[in-house]
């Protein structure tokens, strides 16, 4: 979500000149036929390399995504015959689980497996590889079963990779114990150079527009070390959010489209969203929905949404009350409802894009208070059912919050920040990984004191939380970069800011004290990509 004002600055910015992409020089279009004999074809079998790394996702109690992209040395093969093998250790002393995966131009060369029969709770190691040729070794961890005492993950959104350096992925690379990177997209940005952010530039250098273009966007972001090795070490549970497709994105449009220059909308989405699934380790579904629930045990039912461009109506600047305006869309929101009312995990999470809670003097016509009668009936449905025990996980402004959930924050009557009373649950908001936040320093004692339901916030740092949950609470706890470093090529490293938690049954915001300890003895980290 931004502003035309955001734009408008961006424009306006200063460009700077030599600044370069580190280690992003690759474009991974195929080029015109070279010739080249195919990899099954015969010899030479081996020339291909494993440029973007190796990803992993949508882990479930006995299966999970593995992902690799191959890139044919000579610009183009015919078909490439990508082994794959699963290890408990990291050296592959002995190979658990292998196949193999075919993979060709038509999915730009990426390969995605989703291997079955695996162990609930379990680390795994994997690879690839194509002849004598093998990829970096990866780690992931299926979900666990059962009773469950502790989950932890790592909660991110919204990497603008033009605005400098990814070292909030570095940081949760060298975090050992989490279960799991909860990516609440933004993932990339669509636009061209320097109109967004002029620390690092692009390929292509254009805003993408068709399939070719998003894929050479998702290639540029593998190619940065930082993001693979975030993807090396960890499953991710994705979802888009509206720069995957251009800004502002809605079911039948988005802001930043241009059907003149652009063509037709139809065309632009379904190029985003193939190579949101060629590049992505999710787990794919037939009509390309994204909506999907997880479980971990008894512990945590985590339910993903798209509130962006499976049934969002257009945004408004003055959001009206039209009942028909979605923003799920009946079968999603109607699949929400079910499954919150249903589940009999201890904690109901929600992870999703634009924010549920009203932070004045702004509105913001692109979250939840958009669309006011749809996010009406959804609290409403919360507040009938007496479901406790939900927390929502926001991504998109850029910003770090933690708020409690009410229909009506504003009114004494309807909610009470000192009791909690009219509190249905808990919002955390998610900073950028690099994209800047839309509010001064300045503004946030304003903010918090004519927001009764904002219990904290930080207005621009960057970052990420980690969510630990226990059957007592769900804690989270900011980790923040400190301001100027995502400018700075040299390491950086996030630093405790603050955490808050809510507690079981509670349906409410408390301080959450200090972060929870990490795990101990977590599983081995997976050897790091020679430099
Ligand atoms: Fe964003």
């Amino acid at each position: 979500m931004l502003t035309r004002r955001d734009l408008l600055a961006g424009v306006g910015a200063s460009v700077a000149l030599g600044a370069v992409s580190a280690g992003c020089d690759d474009t991974s279009t195929p080029m015109a036929d070279s010739g080249a004999p195919p990899v099954d074809g015969g010899p030479p079998i081996d020339m291909v390399d494993f440029l973007h790394g190796v990803a992993s996702g949508d882990p479930l109690p006995d299966r999970v995504i593995l992902w690799t992209r191959v890139t044919p040395r000579m610009g183009v093969m015919g078909t490439a015959t990508v082994r794959w093998e699963t290890s408990s250790t990291p050296d592959f002393a002995t190979v658990t689980g292998s196949g193999t995966f075919v993979t060709t131009a038509a999915r730009d060369y990426t390969v995605k497996v989703d291997v079955a029969g695996l162990t609930a709770g379990t680390t795994y190691y994997y690879r690839f590889s194509v002849g004598s040729t093998r990829s970096p070794v990866g780690r992931t961890r299926t979900a666990p079963s059962g009773s469950v005492d502790r989950l932890r993950f790592a909660v991110v959104s919204c990497s603008s990779f033009a605005h400098g350096y990814f070292h909030a992925y570095r940081d949760l690379a060298e975090r050992a114990d989490l279960d799991a990177v909860v990516h609440l997209g933004d993932y990339i940005y669509e636009f061209q150079n320097y109109l967004y952010g002029n620390v690092r530039t692009y390929d292509p250098p254009t805003a993408v527009v068709t399939l070719s273009d998003y894929r050479r966007r998702y290639a540029h972001y593998r190619r940065d070390a930082d993001l693979r090795a975030a993807h090396q070490q960890h499953p991710f549970i994705a979802i888009w959010d509206d720069h995957e497709f251009a800004n502002n994105a809605w079911r039948d449009g988005a802001d930043n489209h241009f059907p003149k220059t652009e063509g037709m909308w139809s065309v632009r989405k379904a190029a985003a969203m193939q190579a949101y699934f060629e590049w992505m380790p999710i787990r794919e579904q037939p009509d390309g929905r994204i909506w999907r629930r997880f479980a971990f045990g008894n512990l945590v039912d985590l339910m993903m949404l798209d509130t962006r461009v499976w049934g969002r109506s257009m945004q408004e600047v003055e959001p009206s009350n039209n009942p028909s305006r979605a923003l799920l869309g009946a079968d999603q929101e109607q699949w929400l409802l079910s499954n919150v009312s249903s589940t009999t995990a201890r904690w109901k999470v929600i992870g999703q894009q634009v924010q549920i809670g009203p932070i004045r003097p702004d509105l913001n016509a692109d979250g939840w208070e958009g669309y006011p009668v749809a996010r009406t009936r959804f609290l409403q449905a919360l507040a009938t059912m007496r479901s406790s025990n939900v927390a929502v996980l926001t991504g998109d402004i850029h910003s770090s919050w933690a708020m409690d959930i009410a229909i009506d924050p504003f009114t004494p009557s309807a909610y009470n920040p000192t009791t909690g009373a009219g509190s249905l649950g808990v919002e955390f908001i998610t900073p950028a990984i690099t994209s800047p936040g839309d509010h001064p320093d300045a503004v946030l004692a304003t903010l918090l004191s004519q927001n009764p339901h904002l219990r904290w916030g930080d207005p621009g740092l960057r970052g990420f939380y980690i969510l630990d949950c226990t059957p007592e609470r769900l804690q989270a706890s900011w980790y923040l970069l400190p301001a100027g470093s995502i400018e700075q090529r040299e390491r950086q490293r996030t630093a405790f800011a603050s955490a808050w938690s809510t507690l079981h049954e509670a349906n409410r915001l408390s301080p959450g004290g200090e972060p929870a300890a990490p795990r101990a003895n977590p599983p081995a980290l997976a050897p790091a990509e020679p430099a």
